[in-house]
């Protein structure tokens, strides 16, 4: 079978948007169609093309991604990729992969990143799984925050229009401090704020919750409510989709705002990192529960000496790594990293190496939220010299763990 992989028009996005959601199993709204291109990137989105017809699809977000340092780089993040059932397994997807990655080395980005449908599809291209999350659940009505945790500002429900103007704000700064992060470009919320009835999952539309510390706005929280009353006994479903704070009061503000809304049976905060402080903020711990527990951000580094070297490691030290890339030949290598606080240089070597893995792995590696003994102990590095690989850990671990509070 022959196809051809070429970018889209933006007369042709409405088409490509279908093919790339029959994939799924869905068939979008003239209304989601319309909010899919508020954010969509025409010039990135790449079709495969059978005899005239869209079988295929993938696009990029031209994201900044908080990498540890923390440091914000260009980042590809990879979205809509689809293969219509009559054409799956021949191919296509893998050439969708090859001219992405070459485009995004040609873009001079040197990471891309994802969120995977299914975990066995992207490792043969070079991503890894690198962050890993969950919801969070409480039942507000069997804790509260402990005693004495200090909460100096106030907490204000703003609407739509007000929205509009602080949480972009806020978010920019929140992002920048966590690796994993990505940023959220203007189409993005437009896409956001625009919150079609489709995508409210039968509860209400969004309330916005921000929170307010000697004037400045420090944090929101954006959550849905799900009517849940039963025998006339109430018991609401609060889904926060976004908790976003950038300072330490504020966390506590928000959160202690989250447990006290009135009616609730439940609180759930999505897709959040597993190290959150609020555990240890609880009356008691155990009513924080972990639902839905995974893998999300996964990364691929495009170039890897490039990406290597553009990240700041936790302690000073320099690793000899062996690094196969069969999807991208010209990545595999020895390098050599000599890695600080301050930064870092890579270089190819014709060294011994200290560590060998494939680029995937090292894409789990790489923000700092699956160690590498854990990676080799599952047999996924080599380790030739004694001490590598806790120096690995070392090296690049993090204080918080990464985490993406963006899908996309
Ligand atoms: C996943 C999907 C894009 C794969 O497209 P495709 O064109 O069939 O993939 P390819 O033919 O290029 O497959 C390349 C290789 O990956 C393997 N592969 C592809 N999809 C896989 C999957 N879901 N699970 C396991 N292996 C998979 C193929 O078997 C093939 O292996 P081989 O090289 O050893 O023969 C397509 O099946 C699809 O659209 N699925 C539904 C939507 C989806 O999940 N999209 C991904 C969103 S993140």
């Amino acid at each position: 079978m022959t196809f051809e992989i070429r970018t889209v028009t933006a007369d042709e996005l409405p088409g490509w948007i279908r093919t790339a959601e029959a994939a799924f199993g869905w068939t979008p709204s003239a209304e989601e169609i319309e909010n899919d291109c508020r954010r969509l990137e025409v010039e990135r989105s790449l079709a495969a093309v059978d005899r005239g017809r869209m079988v295929g699809a993938t696009s990029a977000y031209s994201f900044n991604l908080t990498i540890p340092g923390p440091l914000s780089v260009p980042a590809a993040g990879v979205t809509a990729v689809g293969v219509l059932p009559t054409h799956r397994r021949r191919g296509i997807l893998t050439a969708l992969m090859r001219r992405q990655l070459a485009e995004m080395r040609e873009r001079g980005e040197s990471l891309a990143v994802l969120y995977a449908s299914e975990a066995p599809i992207y490792g043969r291209f070079g991503y890894g799984a690198a962050t890993t999350q969950a919801d969070l659940h409480i039942d507000p009505r069997r804790v509260e925050l402990r005693e004495g945790i200090p909460q100096p500002g106030e907490t204000t429900l703003v609407d739509r229009d007000e929205a509009r103007h602080i949480l972009p704000v806020v978010f920019d700064r929140f992002r920048r401090e966590i690796p994993g992060q990505v940023d959220r470009p203007p189409g993005h919320w437009d896409a956001w704020f625009h919150d079609p009835d489709s995508h409210r999952g039968g509860a209400s539309g969004r309330f916005y919750a921000v929170y307010t510390e000697n004037g400045e706005h420090r944090g929101y929280a954006a959550y849905r409510v799900k009517g849940e009353w039963s025998e006339g006994t109430d018991g609401n479903i609060m889904r926060v989709t976004d908790l976003v704070a950038t300072t330490a009061t504020a966390y506590v503000g928000l959160w202690n705002y989250c447990l006290s809304v009135d009616l609730l049976s439940r609180v759930e905060v999505h897709h959040r990192p597993l190290d959150e402080p609020v555990r240890w903020m609880l009356s008691d711990s155990r009513q924080l529960r972990l639902r839905d527990v995974g893998d999300a951000l996964w990364v691929r580094l495009a170039d890897v000496a490039g990406a290597l070297q553009a990240r700041h490691y936790a302690v000073e030290g320099t690793l000899t790594l062996q690094i196969h890339d069969p999807f991208c030949p010209e990545n595999t290598g020895i390098y050599r990293l000599d890695g600080g606080t301050n930064g870092a240089t890579c270089r190819r070597v014709a060294d011994n190496p200290d560590l060998s893995m494939g680029v995937d792995v090292l894409g789990s590696l790489y923000l700092g939220g699956i160690t590498a003994g854990e990676l080799a102990r599952g047999g996924r590095i080599e380790q030739h010299r004694s001490g590598a690989v806790r120096r690995a850990d070392l090296m690049f671990g993090t204080d918080q763990a990464p985490w993406c509070a963006t899908h996309f």
